[in-house]
């Protein structure tokens, strides 16, 4: 009989900050595909509140966001009897292999990162060393567990840049010790625009309200939001540069009902952009439903989500101790029993 070998899944592993609702850029660019790979990858995921705190943050509401984040976290599918899903705070080795990769980080590298410029430019009077050195605790966040790919939005493909190149630099002056990552993105969707500034992506940092859905909004607030959706003066639903309105627009809407641009096209021919942006705010609102719901029960169970925090944070410390320990070696350190 011939013997079957079983490949081991690959791994995954992605973060998401806690700072606020998740939008529905986060939503749909990468939280929503998470739950997805759960079935075909070993996946790992996070919620960053170490990262949070590069910009100023208030403890209390910092602690309760980091709460709301890991129930919006599960309640967008993330099931944590089949994944690890934990809080970054809760295993050291994100901070302690932080600080041995930020030696074998260049300063020059860290000076290129454009959402370092774009978050000092917002955030003036507190330039900390944490925002510039943040991309150096993105790559530990991904090393520490040898993560093979690594969904995220079109935004941190800079970061994730950097990570493989630390981590082919420490290889090659250690050993062979991480494996390097490779990015994941949506075809469609790795970058959803301002509802208000379409050249701009959606951002919870949007200075209008209305430039950025939640997928917290009730029905009403995302009807609002699609239907002051900033567009163009023609009148055709159709894909096309210098249309970014209505691209933005007709990306969300494939996004969510999975009909392809040439079939919303077909869909709206002679219609207004008055009825196409409706119908995108009813798909976005009912496809969000079920999210809300789940959301909404289980906040009303904080027991439950303090044990899976528990146990996620555990299998995750559990599982970076032998690749600590292994770079702690490889660096000179003295073994730790
Ligand atoms: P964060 O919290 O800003 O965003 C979480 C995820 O959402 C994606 N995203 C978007 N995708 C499409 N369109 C948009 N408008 C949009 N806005 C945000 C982001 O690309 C991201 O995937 N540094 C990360 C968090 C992080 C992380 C990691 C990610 C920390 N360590 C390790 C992956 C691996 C961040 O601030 O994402």
């Amino acid at each position: 009989m011939e013997e079957k070998t079983i490949q081991p899944k690959k791994r995954i592993f992605s973060g998401i900050q806690p700072t606020g609702v998740f939008t529905l850029g986060n939503y749909i660019g990468a939280v929503r595909n998470w739950g997805k790979l759960q079935e075909d990858y070993e996946c790992i995921y996070c919620i960053v509140d170490l990262h949070a705190i590069t910009v100023m943050q208030d403890p209390a509401i910092l602690r309760a966001n980091t709460m709301r984040a890991y129930a919006l976290m599960l309640a967008c599918g993330i099931d944590p009897q089949k994944s690890v899903a934990f809080v970054q705070s809760r295993n050291p080795a994100h901070a302690e292999l932080s600080w041995v990769l930020s030696c074998s980080t260049m300063f020059g590298e860290l000076n290129r990162m454009t959402q370092f410029k774009d978050k000092s430019a917002r955030h003036a009077d507190n330039i900390n060393a944490g925002l510039f050195t943040y991309p150096v605790l993105m790559a530990a966040d991904i090393l520490a567990y040898n993560a093979d790919l690594v969904p995220i939005g079109a935004d941190q493909k800079q970061h994730l840049e950097l990570a493989r190149n630390v981590a082919i630099r420490f290889n090659q002056r250690f050993g062979e010790t991480f494996v390097v990552p490779e990015p994941y993105m949506p075809e469609t969707g790795a970058r959803l625009m301002s509802l208000q500034d379409p050249t701009k992506k959606m951002s919870k940092s949007d200075e209008n309200a209305n430039g950025c859905v939640y997928i917290l909004d009730d029905k009403d607030t995302i009807l609002r939001k699609f239907r002051r959706a900033v567009t163009d003066s023609e009148s055709e639903v159709c894909y096309r540069e210098g249309k970014e309105g209505i691209n933005n627009l007709m990306t969300i809407y494939s996004c969510v009902t999975g009909k392809t641009l040439d079939e919303i096209t077909t869909e709206f021919a002679g219609k207004g952009y008055g009825d196409f942006k409706t119908a995108v705010g009813e798909a976005v609102a009912d496809h969000l439903e079920p999210v809300q719901t789940a959301y909404a029960r289980l906040m009303e169970d904080k027991a439950y989500l303090n044990a899976c925090i528990d146990t996620g944070s555990e299998q995750a410390f559990r599982l970076t101790g032998k690749l600590m320990s292994k770079v702690y070696r490889r660096v000179g350190f003295i073994d730790r029993k």
